[in-house]
C-alpha cells in the first residue's frame, strides 16, 4: 500500500516539457494533470442522475483519490476492506459502498461496525446468509443482487465471474426483503464499454428481475464500464450514456429511482500521464523503463486492445522538444528479464527516436498504478505535478 503522499509536496511544472527537461527523468515519471481529474468528475456529478461513486480499484493512489475528492466525489465504490482503509484514512467523511459481491471472511464487519458501510453487493445466498450474520442489523443495509450482463459492447467483461441469472436474483431479492435490508440490483456491463445501448439492456434484464419478483427495488447501481479515449479510439460522449440511463427509467416507468454508478476508468484514466526512458534502441526494438510488470499491465488482458496515445521527446541542448519526422512501427520492451515484457502491439514513434530519448503515454490513470508490481526490482513510482 502507498504512503499518503500529499499533492502540495509534489514538483510542479507548467507543462509535461518542462517537467523532462527539469527532472531528466531516468525513472518512469507519473504526470498528474489536476484539471484532467476535475473534468471527468465534473460530467459525472453534473450529468449522472445519481449517486457517483469512484471505483478506487482503478486507482487507490491516494494522489488520485485527493484529485477526485477535490473536484467533489464523496461515494467510493470500495472492493475489500483495504480500499475502504485508504479512503478513510484520507478523507474520514467519505462514503464507501462495499460493492464485491464475494467478501473474506470478517471484512463485512469489520466495513460495518467499524466505517458505517451500509450498502453491500451479493449474487449468491451464501453470501447474503455470511453478510446478514457479519453485520446483524439488516434494517440499516441496502442488499445490490448483482446480475449477469454479458451485452458484448465491452473490451473487458465483467459478468462471467460474479453475477446471477434474473430467476437466481429474484430468489434472492425476496430473501433480502424477508431479512429487513432494503432490496437494489446492479450489474456491470464491462469495462470500456463502447456502447451505450448495454446500459439500456441491462437496466430492461433489471427490470424483467423486478417483475419475475414482485419485489420494489429501493435503488439500482448500474456499475462502472465507461470508456475512456485512448490511441486512435475516441470514446462516446458521456452524455449519450446518461440519456440512455434517464431514457431506459422513463421507458420503464421508473423515473425518480434512486441510481448509482461506479465509474473507475472515466474518471481516473486522463488524469495520469506517464514519461518512460528510451534505454537503448536495437533497429526496431525500443527497451524503455516500465512495461506489462509495471505500468502497462492492463495491456496483457485478453481482449484489451487499445494503447495508450504515445509521443516521443528528445532533449536538445538540454532544451525539451516533441521529436517530430517520419512514424514507423516498433516494438517496446519492458526493462525486466522477461521475454513476455513487450507491449502487445507495434507503437508508431518518429523513425529518428534514440537512447536517452523519452516516450510519453497518455491517459495512464486507471489500471496502471493500481496493478503495478515491483516484479524483478522496478517499481515505477515517481510524481510531479503538471498545472
Ligand atoms: C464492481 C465494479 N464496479 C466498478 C468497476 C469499475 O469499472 P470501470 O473502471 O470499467 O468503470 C469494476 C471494475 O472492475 C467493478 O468490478
Amino acid at each position: 500500500m502507498n504512503a499518503p503522499v500529499r499533492i502540495e509536496t509534489l514538483p510542479r511544472f507548467a507543462s509535461a516539457l518542462k517537467a523532462i527537461e527539469s527532472l531528466k527523468p531516468g525513472e518512469p515519471l507519473y504526470l498528474v494533470y489536476p484539471d484532467r481529474f476535475a473534468a471527468a468528475a465534473r460530467t459525472f456529478l453534473t450529468g449522472f442522475p445519481g449517486d457517483v461513486l469512484y471505483a478506487v480499484k482503478a486507482n487507490p493512489h491516494p494522489i488520485a483519490i485527493q484529485h477526485l475528492w477535490a473536484a467533489g466525489i464523496r461515494h467510493f465504490d470500495t472492493a475489500s476492506l483495504g480500499e475502504i482503509e485508504i479512503v478513510k484514512n484520507l478523507f474520514p467523511g467519505a462514503m464507501c459502498h462495499f460493492m464485491a459481491p464475494v467478501r473474506l471472511p470478517g471484512q463485512a464487519k469489520a466495513a460495518f461496525e467499524k466505517y458505517d458501510v451500509t450498502d453491500y453487493v451479493v449474487d449468491g445466498p451464501s453470501e447474503l446468509d455470511k453478510l446478514l450474520a457479519e453485520t446483524g442489523n439488516p434494517k440499516k443495509l441496502r442488499i445490490f443482487v448483482r446480475l449477469v450482463a454479458q451485452l458484448g459492447g465491452a473490451l473487458l467483461e465483467m459478468s462471467s465471474k460474479y453475477g446471477c441469472s434474473p430467476e437466481e436474483a429474484a430468489k434472492l431479492l425476496h430473501k433480502v426483503k424477508a431479512s429487513g435490508a432494503a432490496p437494489c440490483l446492479t450489474f456491470h456491463v464491462g469495462s470500456q464499454c463502447l456502447s451505450p445501448f448495454s446500459y439500456a439492456q441491462a437496466i430492461e434484464i433489471a427490470q424483467r428481475t423486478i417483475n419475475l419478483s414482485g419485489v420494489e427495488i429501493a435503488a439500482l447501481d448500474i456499475g462502472g464500464g465507461f470508456p475512456t479515449s485512448y490511441a486512435g479510439q475516441e470514446a462516446p460522449p458521456y452524455h449519450w450514456y446518461f440519456d440512455m440511463v434517464k431514457e431506459a427509467l422513463v421507458t420503464l416507468g421508473r423515473p425518480n429511482l434512486p441510481v448509482l454508478c461506479e465509474p473507475g476508468r472515466a474518471l481516473a484514466a486522463q488524469g495520469l500521464s506517464l514519461v518512460t526512458q528510451v534505454v537503448m534502441r536495437r533497429g526496431d526494438r525500443l527497451y524503455i523503463n516500465d512495461g506489462i510488470y509495471g505500468s502497462f499491465d492492463e495491456q496483457r488482458f485478453a481482449g484489451f486492445d487499445e494503447d495508450y496515445p504515445p509521443t516521443a521527446v528528445t532533449l536538445d541542448k538540454n532544451k525539451a522538444r516533441i521529436l517530430g519526422g517520419e512514424k514507423r512501427p516498433f516494438r517496446v520492451y519492458g526493462p525486466t528479464c522477461d521475454s513476455q515484457d513487450v507491449l502487445p502491439r507495434p507503437q508508431m514513434l518518429p523513425d529518428s527516436i534514440a537512447n536517452g530519448d523519452f516516450i510519453i503515454f497518455d491517459a495512464m490513470g486507471a489500471y496502471t498504478v493500481s496493478s503495478r508490481s515491483s516484479f524483478n526490482g522496478y517499481y515505477p513510482d515517481s510524481w510531479a505535478v503538471i498545472e
